[in-house]
């Protein structure tokens, strides 16, 4: 859940607190992947940096994380119900046409009042070119740099969601309420949560150091090996982004809906045969991350066009 005990007291502080507690009510449980998600994206980047980028990345985190990144890769969906987030909070997701199984920029890259560029495909595109302004030693005022890195970093988990890049109506699965074997859940929460906890409880021993090494193996020199370079592969952060939003809605289409009503209760089959996208997408998310970071970063940093 992204709504917390911590967030709801902050909300207080605002004198239409109520409106807004009653409107993220309303707006219902719109999630994002789990914390478990996050913060392996997060570990899978930052062990993918060069020295440049690791050393901008420790630079720009706040003492009290101890140079780990993952460590706040899941505050932005921590504050995006706070008044002073509240910006933030159409940049997790995009919503596309019902049915269309496609993405398209210009179509679906917009809020709910039609403002450009506001989904999580602007976003990161938003995010990485603040972070171009980074120079060592000097503070940008435009820009709070800490809190661009922190939210190009969960913005790229959720990108690869695939549920993230879903229908209008249902709202990328979260009103398709159905059971995740024996307790009630969500069609959005399966991919961002259930499948993951599962697979921790059912394979790993609920460690996640074991699930990362499993993963990590299987792109150095495993399933993925041979196609991890074609997964960084694109002429610009606006095609990378394209192509990610793209990627997650075919699956969504494919894998997350397909055959999925409300009320049904999902179970072995449809675990089993959706686990290898979910650890495919939390891969990808953190090499592309790393990508991203390396280049943005890298002395020059001309080496991505900005468009
Ligand atoms: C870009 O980031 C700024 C905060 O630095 C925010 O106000 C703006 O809404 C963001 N736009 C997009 C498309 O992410
Ligand atoms: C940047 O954002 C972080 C996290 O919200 C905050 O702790 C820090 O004070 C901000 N820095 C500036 C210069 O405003
Ligand atoms: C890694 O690959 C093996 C097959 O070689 C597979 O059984 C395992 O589930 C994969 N693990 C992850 C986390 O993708
Ligand atoms: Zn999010």
């Amino acid at each position: 859940m992204t709504r917390k005990t911590g967030d709801l007291s902050r909300l207080w502080h605002f004198g239409f607190a109520v409106v807004l507690l009653f409107v993220s009510i309303l707006a219902g449980g719109v999630q994002a992947w789990s914390k478990e998600g996050h913060t392996m994206t997060c570990r899978i980047a930052q062990d993918l940096l060069e020295s440049e980028a690791a050393h901008a990345v420790k630079n720009l985190l706040p003492d009290n994380v101890d140079g780990d990144l993952s460590a706040l890769c899941v505050w932005p969906d921590q504050v995006r119900h706070w008044y002073k987030y509240r910006w933030s909070s159409p940049l997790h997701f995009i919503d596309t046409p019902d049915g269309a199984c496609s993405f398209d920029y210009h179509r679906d890259c917009h809020d709910q009042h039609g403002n450009e560029d506001q989904c999580v495909a602007g976003a990161i595109q938003n995010f990485t070119s603040q972070l171009r302004h980074y120079r060592e030693g000097t503070s940008d005022r435009r820009y709070n740099l800490t809190e661009a890195l922190i939210f190009l970093s969960h913005l790229m988990g959720d990108i690869h969601q695939p549920m993230h890049v879903g229908f209008t109506t249902d709202q990328g699965g979260n009103t398709i309420n159905l059971r995740w074997f024996s307790h009630k859940s969500n069609l959005h929460h399966v991919w961002d949560r259930e499948i993951l906890l599962t697979a921790m409880k059912d394979y790993y021993e609920k460690d996640m150091d074991l699930l990362l090494q499993d993963i990590r193996g299987n792109f150095t020199d495993g399933i993925w090996s041979d196609d991890v370079s074609s997964w960084t592969d694109c002429d610009s952060l606006h095609a990378c982004v394209t192509k990610y939003a793209t990627e997650s809605i075919n699956i969504a289409c494919k894998w997350g809906y397909k055959g999925v009503k409300p009320g049904d209760t999902l179970a072995d089959e449809y675990f089993n045969s959706r686990l290898p996208f979910v650890m495919k997408r939390i891969a990808q998310g953190g090499v592309r991350l790393a990508m991203i970071l390396n280049k943005v970063f890298h002395h020059g940093h001309a080496a991505m066009a900005a468009t």
